[in-house]
């Protein structure tokens, strides 16, 4: 199978990646719930997950890196542990599921108000709106660091400068963008920042995690064993056992960390302009094969390396099944947990069909992508 839906997941982890998994699997204690030198060794374990992470994102406070099962988790943390009844939110139309749904459950169930700065059909959005949009009594804008749909690259900078002068907390959703670009939390002006394991970092899947800046509130959405204050009756107020209860994953922190200091040691630049080229690659094959439309390249844009089209009016659904049956590439068709992003786009309806890149990726697989596509638009188109 030539895996192209690494926006989905990470289909190939670094080598070392599964080796530290199977030293810790093999043999490990529990962090902060025990003394012994395998519990230490598994407390050493996650302090250095926290590090390498602080690290990638150019973060000061490894403590107040918190671990989650996954961006969705910790996307929730954060919506429902800052936003209180009646709250205003700014959001965007690129907006994934796991934010859309809180948002729309707080909206429906404690009167938050949800403004969503649009989407145009060519992918751009536009600061004009963020200002239109943000007021002095807004209190969260959550934005996506990219689009998981069109891989479109949002000027988070410029939005959370836009929230900071009216007093906004700023929260990124960097699931598409950690690991395959350089995400600095500081340069990008998150208050919040929400990640996911198993995508462009190659860790594995369960792991995530929210970034929670210095002096920023957050209500814990789960509360329970932290395995250190045991005597207070609430969450303890310090970090990370703040937002953490119960015991973690372990095995898959030890593989998130790992992945991290591989994407350290590689250099996200060197990555990033590895997949880049490949997504040009992509790019300049389907935009000349006729009936081939591809979403969201307005010139103004860059992006991470995931394109979504379509051939024709065919259902999106049908050339990724063609796609994985007739020629073994696996790709992504439907909505994408985007709603509001296809809706913008035009293709509500007909979904569309999306090729994500990752590291693992070559060129030939990549030129198949392009014959087949190519092969399935003279045919259907
Ligand atoms: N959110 C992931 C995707 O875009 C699963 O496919």
């Amino acid at each position: 199978m030539i895996y192209l839906n690494n926006a989905a997941t990470s289909e190939r982890k670094p080598p070392c990646v599964v080796e530290e998994m199977l030293r810790v699997l093999q043999g490990t204690g529990s962090s902060s719930r025990g003394a012994s030198e395998d519990d230490l060794s598994a407390a050493r374990t996650v302090i250095g997950a926290r590090l390498a992470l602080a690290e990638l994102f150019s973060f000061d406070h490894p403590e107040r890196v918190v671990f989650a099962q996954n961006a969705t988790l910790a996307l929730n943390m954060a919506i429902l542990g800052t936003v209180r009844p009646g709250d205003h939110v700014v959001t965007t139309a690129y907006e994934h599921n796991s934010v859309l749904r809180p948002l729309n459950y707080l909206a429906r169930e404690h009167g938050v108000q949800v403004d969503f700065v649009p989407v145009a059909p060519d992918g751009s959005i536009y600061l004009a709106d963020v200002k239109r949009l943000v007021t002095p009594g807004t209190r969260l804008v959550a934005v996506t660091h990219a689009s998981n749909l069109t891989g479109a690259i949002l000027p988070v900078g410029e939005i959370a400068r836009i929230a900071h002068a009216a007093g906004a907390l700023v929260l990124v959703d960097a699931s598409q963008t950690a690991g395959a670009l350089p995400v600095s939390m500081p340069a990008l002006g998150a208050d919040l920042l929400a990640f996911t394991g198993h995508k462009a970092l190659m860790g594995p899947q369960g792991t995530g995690g929210l970034l929670v800046g210095e002096g920023v509130q957050v209500a814990p959405l789960l509360h329970g064993g932290t395995g250190v204050h045991s005597a207070l009756p609430d969450q303890p107020d310090d970090y990370p056992e703040h937002l953490e209860a119960g015991t973690l994953n372990t095995p898959g922190i030890a593989g998130l960390g790992r992945a991290a200091r591989f994407v350290l040691e590689t250099g996200v630049e060197a990555i990033r302009a590895q997949e880049a080229a490949l997504r040009e690659r992509f790019v300049t094959g389907v935009r000349r094969l006729p009936g081939v439309v591809v979403y969201g390249l307005a010139d103004r844009l860059e992006h991470v390396p995931t394109v979504a089209l379509n051939v024709g009016t065919v259902d999106s659904a049908r050339v990724a099944d063609r796609l994985a049956y007739e020629f073994g590439i696996a790709t992504r068709a439907g909505l994408h947990c985007a709603p509001r992003a296809h809706e913008a786009l035009g293709t509500l309806g007909q979904g569309a069909v999306r090729f994500s890149f990752g590291y693992y990726t070559s060129q030939d697989d990549v030129d198949a992508a392009v014959a087949a596509l190519a092969q399935i638009a003279a045919e259907e188109a």
